[in-house]
């Protein structure tokens, strides 16, 4: 078993941890958080090693492979930071595909990608490195989905059709076939899309409109910086 370390300590960590502690492929040794965040020495009775702990001496970590349980946040920008750091220390990250989902013949699947259960990846798609699948989603064949990409659950997008970078896929959304989302679109929770999502904007309802509203505009606004 590779001995595995969960970047994170929050709800999506502490979610991702039931699926690698139930795989036969990864033992979970501990949870890593930078300082400032820990908030408890032990998690499901595991230590929490600081971050910073790993970026001031990574050659002890070698023999480990790293997770990053990291969600949307920032558009995925968090983890994507995460991911950076780490693969630039030379350190392994490790990907994950629940073994009730499908995966088809000659599909990729990059490094830190978690492909929750009940999925099905089709023929000659691609996921690109540190990307989430949740439960249920469907990604039909000769699709792309690219890096630090996260798609909520029972999403569906059919074939030809591809996923920008850090783009957001809300829960129960359908990107019928041969369709674009651009880079840092949010396609809302169901939204159904026949048009080519092209601006990094929030495209919602059915058929999905765009909001005219980018993302950084929006994320602006739930922090309340005008
Ligand atoms: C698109 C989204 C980001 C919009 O958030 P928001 O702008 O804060 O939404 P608000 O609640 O302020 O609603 C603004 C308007 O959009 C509408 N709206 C919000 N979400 C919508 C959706 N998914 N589909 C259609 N209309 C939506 C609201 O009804 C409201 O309409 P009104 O102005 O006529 O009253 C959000 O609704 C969404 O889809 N989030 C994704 C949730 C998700 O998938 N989570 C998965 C976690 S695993």
């Amino acid at each position: 078993m590779k001995k595995l370390i969960l970047v994170g300590a929050g709800e999506t960590a502490q979610t991702i941890f039931q699926y690698f502690a139930a795989s036969k492929d990864f033992d979970v040794v501990s949870f890593c958080v930078e300082r400032q965040y820990i908030e408890a020495s032990r998690i499901f009775d595991l230590p929490v090693i600081s971050y910073e702990e790993v970026v001031s001496s990574p050659q002890r970590f070698k023999d480990h492979y790293f997770f990053v349980a990291v969600s949307y946040t920032d558009m995925n920008r968090v983890r994507e930071r995460f991911f950076n750091e780490l693969k630039q220390l030379g350190l392994n990250l490790a990907s994950h595909v629940h073994p009730s989902s499908f995966i088809g013949p000659d599909v990729t699947v990059g490094e830190n990608c978690l492909v929750y259960d009940k999925c099905s990846i089709n023929y000659k798609v691609r996921i690109g490195d540190n990307s989430t699948i949740c439960s249920g989603s469907v990604i039909s064949h000769s699709s792309v989905i690219g890096c630090n990409v996260f798609i909520a659950p029972n999403t569906s997008v059919g074939g030809f059709s591809s996923i920008g970078n850090n783009a957001f896929i809300g829960i129960g959304a359908i990107v019928s076939d041969m369709k674009s989302v651009a880079p840092f679109a949010i396609l809302s929770a169901g939204a159904v899309l026949f048009e080519n999502a092209s601006a990094p904007n929030i495209y919602k309802g059915n058929p999905a409109r765009d909001s005219n509203i980018s993302s950084e505009t929006y994320l602006k606004l739930m922090k309340g910086i005008s």
